[in-house]
């Protein structure tokens, strides 16, 4: 099949990459002239495990291409797949211009009818809206069509061949099934079903998603007053079926591009459709609650933060990433700095989208080690799994004082604590 994707951002570019390599021929616009040359060449223009790889592969066969132009591929292709940002307006809701916008261009520009495919998270309805922008003029059938998107940054690639589910909301089903045989090699459950449907499983996916990490970090409060150990709660609930042990992980919060912006979105609408989704609030507070409660916790250790050297590790969102939206890691350095606290820190991959996003004096070092020279104390704020593997005998000698605050429960604390450190993470004593 032939299929243009329109927005060469992460959801966008996994998805290009992804389907010309199941085989079809798919050309790829972004109007990001700058952009376009970088993934011509066969680079991505964001870090994901694997991902250039497949796309220099893809180049090479010429089952994938990249222009700036969509006006130049528009009638090669019977699929249009829109992945362009939907980013959050002041009051939570998201912003669908570019959605809109691209709509648009492509009634302009394309002389015959197609089914044009929503993969960016959109609110309920949009599809409907869509088909209006689109169907403007008599003569073409345009059908819109769902499919959301579930990707996990880092670990994207692997998800696009291993879903867990592809769903796809349609109008006609003739036209949901022409849409779910493009995934035909990849095995996994598949549904179609309508497309307020579709669109609202993604949403109240990441919402879930979230609830339950703001749940483990509500325990983990509990547990902080109560002696009990949160990661073994979290085993012991993990193991019921019903539960299951994924995203019981408790830390700082969670952050990235979509569950604070999708809960905050899914709230909105739901206010919109004149339905007050009480949990989605308590989510929300929980979640910025627990940033602020672990600085709390290291003010309480270490008194005064002015002139404090404070090593930090990590600064992405989570590990295996370089994204910094939302990150918590980067919330607390603004904490920090704005403290006085002198911060070093380190991240395998984030380090220059972090510098586009915080301010002050900060230093960022070439590795984990130098952050902590003579450091007042050390912090792991995002769960890159290499930080567990540190030398701690090093890491011992380097800082002025053995202290660790850990944001993510990524290391054993009873082997942290016999190895001399005082050691304070999440929920657990
Ligand atoms: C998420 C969804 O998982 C994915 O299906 C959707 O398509 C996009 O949003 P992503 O943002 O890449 O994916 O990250 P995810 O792995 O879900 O983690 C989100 C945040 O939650 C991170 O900050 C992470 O550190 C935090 N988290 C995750 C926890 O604090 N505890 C957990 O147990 C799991």
């Amino acid at each position: 099949m032939k299929i243009t994707i329109v927005g060469t951002g992460y959801v966008g570019l996994v998805s290009a990459v992804g389907l010309a390599e199941l085989g079809h021929r798919v050309f790829c616009v972004d109007t990001d002239p700058q952009k376009i040359e970088i993934l011509k060449s066969g680079r991505a223009t964001f870090y994901e495990p694997g991902l250039d790889k497949l796309l220099k592969k893809n180049l090479a066969n010429r089952r994938l291409s990249f222009t700036v132009s969509l006006a130049q591929v528009i009638d090669q292709s019977e699929i249009i797949f829109i992945c362009v940002g939907t980013p959050p307006q002041p009051d939570g809701s998201a912003d669908l211009t570019y959605v809109k916008q691209v709509a648009a261009s492509i009634q302009t520009l394309s002389k015959q009818g197609k089914i044009v495919v929503t993969k960016s998270t959109v609110p309920i309805g949009t599809g409907a809206m869509l088909e209006q922008i689109l169907n403007k003029k008599p003569g073409r059938v345009f059908e819109a069509v769902s499919c959301p998107e579930f990707l996990r940054e880092g670990q994207a690639v692997y998800d696009f061949f291993h879903p867990d589910r592809i769903v796809v909301g349609a109008d006609k089903q003739s036209v949901g099934f022409k849409v779910i045989n493009l995934f035909s090699a990849v095995k996994t459950h598949k549904m179609v079903t309508s497309r307020e449907t579709a669109e609202l499983i993604k949403y109240a996916a990441n919402a879930f998603l979230a609830t339950k990490i703001s749940f483990i970090n509500e325990i983990s409060n509990v547990c902080e007053k109560t002696g009990a150990d949160v990661e073994e709660v979290a085993k012991g609930m993990g193991l019921d079926k019903r539960i299951n042990p994924y995203f019981l992980k408790a830390g700082i919060g969670y952050g990235g591009s979509c569950f604070p912006k999708d809960v905050r979105a899914l709230r909105q609408l739901s206010g919109g459709n004149g339905y007050n989704f009480r949990l989605l609030k308590a989510v929300i507070e929980v979640n910025n609650k627990q940033r602020q409660l672990f600085f709390e916790k290291i003010k309480k250790v270490l008194g005064s933060l002015e002139g404090k050297k404070i090593g930090v590790l990590g600064l992405a969102f989570k590990g295996n990433t370089d994204d910094v939206r939302e990150s918590a890691a980067v919330d607390l350095i603004k904490k920090l700095v704005k403290a006085k606290a002198k911060v070093s820190c380190f991240d395998p991959q984030a380090v220059a989208n972090a510098r586009l996003v915080l301010n002050g004096r900060i230093r960022y070092c070439a590795n984990a080690y130098e952050t902590m020279e003579q450091a007042d104390a050390l912090i792991i704020a995002t769960e890159w799994p290499q930080f567990a593997k540190l030398d701690f005998k090093k890491v011992k000698k380097l800082l002025r004082q053995p202290i660790i605050f850990d944001g993510k429960n990524l290391l054993n604390h009873q082997l942290i604590k016999k190895a001399g450190f005082s050691y304070y993470s999440v929920g657990r004593s």
